[in-house]
């Protein structure tokens, strides 16, 4: 086991380049199930949930071939299995992608309950919902869904609550479904536009992505294809709540600053100065920071995965901020406890979370409880006078893509060393 070891106190200042999007790109390995031939997929970030979803894929039969450190030559077409294991479906959340293709595909799908970060109960009933309505039957049985079809027919879908992971899931089960697919009240999230481009590019035939219609006329074979994941959407929040938190001057390259809005708009009213080009977005810090209330909703609102990080920068605001989480529950705030260790003045009532200004951290022994609260440790730890150790941050690489490297870069003082064995074993 490894942890991070960072001396805070430093402003970040420099330049830092984006990765592939986590959530697009775990969506586009599992949507390659569905070509025909070999897919060229480019811009893949170095993340661990990538190296599951290959190990998934290589599993069920497909033929995995490293082009370059970002891109990578798969293969499905020869996949015979349809069924990804408990040990394998437990370790990430995006695992339930592999059912929407595998169904999409072979008209069948056996795969356990997805795994992934705990922030509460997280059903998948929407998704299941809508594989129901293209004709499809399941039952669920010690843990594994097992899914099937004679024959997928398109439907009319109206999701009850809007889910990123059901809109995807079913635009891959229905890609290949006979007639018309309607979903209605879809999730609108740069990674579902990425996902319907991905296919429609392999000749799905897909409209509307993006907008909370999408309508998915099926077609009878998808192809191979050349392409280039979005850059990440949370990976470059999280590095512009970083650089305002360390009071640094960060160019943060390779995004797309329309993604970024709700987050550029939220710095800018704290009191950051965010200037947006093209393909890149500068955040300096040019004074105090300011209080400001906050409601994480599905895109294009406040994203909830950037909800942990901003909580860190408006602890070093004055006064009283108030952080709504609107899309997952009180599961999102298990990150307070441990950013309490460092000084934090943050109460909890359901969804809601009270955020006293602290002016700045202190540095402490902290561990992530989960990806995006990981983030949120690293941020607070590199604005802190002191030193922290950041444990458990295999939750932190199951998202972030080289942190450690990037951070240096930019001038952070951090390091990742190893847990002598003897210490972890008395720590059990
Ligand atoms: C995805 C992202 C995650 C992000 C979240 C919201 C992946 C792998 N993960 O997660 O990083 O935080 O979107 O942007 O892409 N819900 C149901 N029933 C369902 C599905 C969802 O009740 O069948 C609820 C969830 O519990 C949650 C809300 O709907 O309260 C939104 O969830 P959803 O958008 O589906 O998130 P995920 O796909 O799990």
């Amino acid at each position: 086991m490894e942890k991070y070891v960072i001396h805070g106190g430093k402003p970040l200042v420099g330049e830092v380049t984006i990765s592939g999007a986590k959530n697009a790109v775990l969506a586009i390995l599992s949507a390659t199930i569905l070509a025909d031939g070999p897919c060229i997929i480019e811009n893949i970030p170095n993340i661990s949930d990538v190296a599951i979803s290959i190990q998934i894929l290589r599993d069920l039969g497909a033929r995995v071939k490293v082009i370059n450190k970002s891109t990578l030559e798969i293969d499905a077409s020869h996949i015979r299995i349809t069924e990804v294991p408990y040990d394998q479906a437990k370790l990430m959340r995006a695992s339930y992608y592999f059912l929407g293709a595998l169904l999409g595909k072979f008209n069948r799908a056996k795969v356990a309950m997805p795994g992934g970060c705990n922030l509460g109960v997280r059903p998948i009933d929407q998704h299941l919902k809508g594989f129901k309505s293209l004709n499809a039957s399941y039952t669920l049985d010690y843990g594994m869904i097992d899914i099937s079809a004679d024959q997928l027919t398109g439907s009319n879908i109206c999701f009850d609550i809007v889910s990123v992971g059901a809109t995807i899931n079913v635009m891959l089960a229905a890609v290949k479904a006979d007639g018309l697919t309607i979903i209605e009240n879809a999730a609108k999230e740069p990674h579902v536009v990425d996902v319907a481009n991905f296919l429609n590019s392999m000749g799905a035939n897909i409209m509307g992505a993006g907008t909370d219609v999408i309508k998915i006329k099926g077609v009878q074979s998808l192809h191979g294809v050349e392409y280039s994941v979005i850059p990440d959407q949370i990976e470059a929040g999280t590095y512009m709540v970083a650089a305002a938190a360390t009071k640094g001057d960060v160019l943060v390259k390779n995004i797309i600053p329309k993604h970024l809005e709700s987050i550029t708009a939220k710095l800018q009213k704290i009191g950051l100065e965010v200037t947006e080009y093209d393909d890149s977005v500068r955040v300096k810090y040019i004074g105090e920071f300011n209080r400001t209330n906050i409601k994480t909703r599905p895109h294009p609102g406040f994203p909830t995965d950037m909800q942990p990080q901003i909580a860190v920068l408006l602890s070093l605001a004055e006064g009283t901020s108030i952080i709504t989480e609107g899309v997952f529950g009180d599961g999102r705030f298990k990150y307070v406890d441990e950013l309490s260790r460092m000084g934090a003045d943050i109460s909890v009532d359901g969804h809601v979370a009270i955020i006293e200004g602290i002016g700045r951290f202190t540095g402490a022994q902290v561990k992530a409880v989960d990806l995006r609260a990981g983030a949120a440790m690293i941020i607070a730890a590199l604005s802190a006078e002191d030193m922290t150790e950041i444990e458990n941050i295999c939750y932190i690489e199951r998202g972030y893509s080289e942190i450690e490297v990037k951070l240096r870069a930019l001038g952070a003082d951090i390091k990742k060393i190893m847990i002598p064995e003897k210490i972890l074993q008395t720590a059990l």
